[in-house]
């Protein structure tokens, strides 16, 4: 799938002031391209990313998903494009602490009523991140690495076109980290994943097909 952001401005809201983050972005991801974005802390790179991924609306401009607006579709529509086509992994993970690694995994299924048939590919992602053993425990008696792992298993389970991942290995030690991009590659070569990444790491960035620079708001243009 293909993403276009257009002239995309973000502003909040700070007591009586408003403070524009995103400043006018233009950028085009080719489906099946792996992109990867970095910038300093506060640069803007997790409100473009929630953008992008229309978990959140700009103040002005468009996202266009192979050309369509999702926030012109109806709720159901819009619903139906998270859930199938979309993979989110959050830089502070967000799993449900009442329920196992396993259903945890199993959550964007149980939305369709797949979860029976996900479970094996569930456990296989599990044992694929090294949680085989694991996958009965509640996140609380995870380590922050594993809970980390876990969220990335639940945003790869629908085999999403779009996988967007906001420092996806910032809580991992090398080992670990190397596993999740390798992982990533995996995805994008053969299941043609266009991945949105955003890291602090300089490694893993340049492994990316493409790097854009976001500075203060505004995209580097030299790095399009
Ligand atoms: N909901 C919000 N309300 C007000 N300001 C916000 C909100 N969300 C983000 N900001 C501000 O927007 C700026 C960019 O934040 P953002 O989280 O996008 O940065 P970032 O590049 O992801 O930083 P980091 O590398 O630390 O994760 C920051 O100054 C932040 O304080
Ligand atoms: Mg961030």
């Amino acid at each position: 799938m293909k993403i276009e952001a257009r002239n995309i401005i973000k502003t909040f809201k700070s007591g009586l002031s408003e403070v524009q983050v995103l400043k006018g972005i233009d950028v085009t991801i080719q489906s099946g391209e792996f992109i990867s974005i970095v910038g300093k802390s506060g640069s803007g790179k997790s409100t473009l990313l929630y953008i992008l991924s229309t978990l959140d609306q700009p103040t002005s401009g468009q996202v266009l998903f192979d050309g369509t607006d999702p926030f012109a579709l109806n709720e159901d529509d819009l619903h139906m494009l998270r859930n199938q086509k979309i993979g989110f992994v959050f830089q502070f993970h967000h799993l449900l602490p009442e329920l196992t690694a396993l259903e945890n995994v199993l959550l964007p299924p149980r939305k369709l009523n797949q979860h029976l048939q996900k479970q094996d590919e569930a456990l296989e992602l599990l044992a694929s991140f090294g949680l085989a053993d694991k996958a009965h425990r509640l996140p609380r008696h995870l380590s922050g690495g594993e809970q980390q792992r876990c969220a990335l298993a639940r945003a790869l389970i629908m085999k999403p076109a779009i996988l967007f991942a906001d420092e996806p290995t910032g809580n991992l030690d090398s080992a670990n980290g190397e596993l999740v991009m390798e992982l990533f590659e995996k995805v994008n070569r053969e299941q043609k994943t266009t991945i949105v990444m955003v890291t602090h790491d300089p490694d893993f960035s340049k492994r990316a097909d493409r790097e854009v620079v976001l500075v203060d708001g505004v995209l580097d243009t030299s790095s399009l």
